[in-house]
């Protein structure tokens, strides 16, 4: 059995998508075991683009598979499902025991990051957190509880008694049994047996427990979770690390390298930085190479790619941070550590010897082949190295 997984080493948006679809080739089955509607990955299926926030980025040649670590909102997977049955024939299972958002939870999200006040996340509002924080509580529904009606009305009274948000239960229960009935012939655990990609979603930073905590979203993001999240067996996997030629991120938190003005403002559109799931603008800033290094190390990283890479075609210089001023950083401190920024010289294209110099400097920190670089968002924009 043939497994590998595509992981973010940033705080997401590195293009994993992309790399999935790339690899998806190889593979029978495409595995999402994390997050939940806060993803986007943007695809390209010839010139159409797609936004995937559930679904797994393979297409009509792979088994997609939505296992249990992963939230899932009924309303937007029947959308998103709809919308691609229109460009392939969607093989699709879904977990019966995946967890599901309700109002309730997308309620509390917005409620608790005003609360927060100077602590907010920044959350993408998707009811991601609440629904983890009700499962603890153990009175999330699960998308078992569907096959009893009863069951669902019956939790959703509990979640809106406990938490006191104002919800018309009828309209909701009945709300999310349309869209489950919808989706209920999909909803069927597979016997995995067979190559699987794992698609990883958000990223290291962004892992509640090794992330920038409390800056990180509420499902695990790293490999060591996999068998764990999805239920299935494996023996070793070859874990591709993803990384953007440069760093983003969005919501709140630190984020050592960040540009602030016209130098941000440049970056932010030369690689259209807006977010594919709110639209909201990234926080950008150059490549952070201590960060990058404890990201492939935590991820046990096998092969690394580096996106975005023609986003920095025809600039003058290119930051890149290769240590910080203080060497014994944490990851959960990083407010209190300053970046020390090298410049080095941009190049025209990736041809050009500088861009070669720039990748040495990363393979010799993070002590890697950089195996694959891509550099446009259609599947074919990428190259071994
Ligand atoms: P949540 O996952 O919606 O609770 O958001 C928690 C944090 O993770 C926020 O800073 C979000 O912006 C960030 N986040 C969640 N999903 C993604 C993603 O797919 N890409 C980038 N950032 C994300
Ligand atoms: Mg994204």
């Amino acid at each position: 059995m043939k497994t590998s997984v595509v992981v973010g080493l940033q705080w997401g948006d590195e293009g994993k998508g992309k790399v999935v679809q790339y690899l998806s080739k190889v593979h029978k089955w495409v595995v999402r075991f994390s997050g939940g509607p806060n993803a986007g990955h943007t695809i390209y299926y010839a010139d159409k683009k797609f936004v995937h926030h559930l679904v797994p980025s393979g297409d009509e040649k792979n088994f997609l598979f939505i296992a249990r670590g992963t939230l899932i909102d009924l309303g937007i997977l029947e959308k998103e499902v709809e919308e691609l049955r229109e460009i392939f024939d969607v093989k699709l299972y879904i977990s019966p025991w995946c967890r599901v958002i309700t109002a309730v939870d997308k309620e509390l999200d917005e409620k608790i990051e005003k609360l927060k006040g100077p602590l907010a996340v920044g959350t993408t509002k998707r009811g991601i957190g609440p629904t983890v924080a009700n499962d603890a509580h153990r009175m999330a529904l699960r998308l078992f509880d569907f096959f009893d009606e009863e069951k669902v009305s019956q939790k959703m009274h509990l979640l809106k008694s406990v938490t006191s948000v104002e919800v018309n239960v009828e309209k909701v229960v009945e709300e999310l049994l349309t869209h489950f009935y919808r989706l209920q012939r999909f909803v069927k655990e597979p016997s995995i047996d067979d190559d699987v990609l794992f698609e990883a979603t958000q990223a290291v930073l962004l892992d509640p427990f090794y992330g920038t905590y409390p800056y990180v979203t509420s499902t695990a993001c790293v490999p060591s979770t996999i068998a764990y999240s999805s239920g299935v067996n494996f023996e070793k996997m070859d874990v591709y690390g993803v990384f953007k030629a440069y760093t983003t991120r969005v919501g709140s938190g630190p984020f050592p390298t960040e540009l602030f003005g016209e130098p941000a403002e440049e970056l932010r559109k030369a690689g259209n930085e807006f977010g594919a799931t709110t639209g909201r603008p990234r926080r950008c800033g150059w490549l952070d190479l201590p960060l990058l290094k404890y990201a492939c190390d935590i991820a046990n990283v096998d092969h690394l790619v580096m996106t975005k890479a023609d986003v920095l075609n025809g600039f003058e210089k290119v930051g890149v941070c290769t240590s910080y001023e203080r060497e014994d950083f944490s990851v959960y401190d990083l407010e209190r550590t300053n970046a020390k920024i090298e410049y080095m010289a941009g190049w025209e294209n990736l041809k050009d010897k500088n861009f070669e110099d720039f990748l040495s400097v990363i393979e010799d920190t993070l002590h890697r082949k950089v195996e694959m670089v891509s550099y446009g968002p259609q599947a074919n924009e990428i190259f071994q190295r």
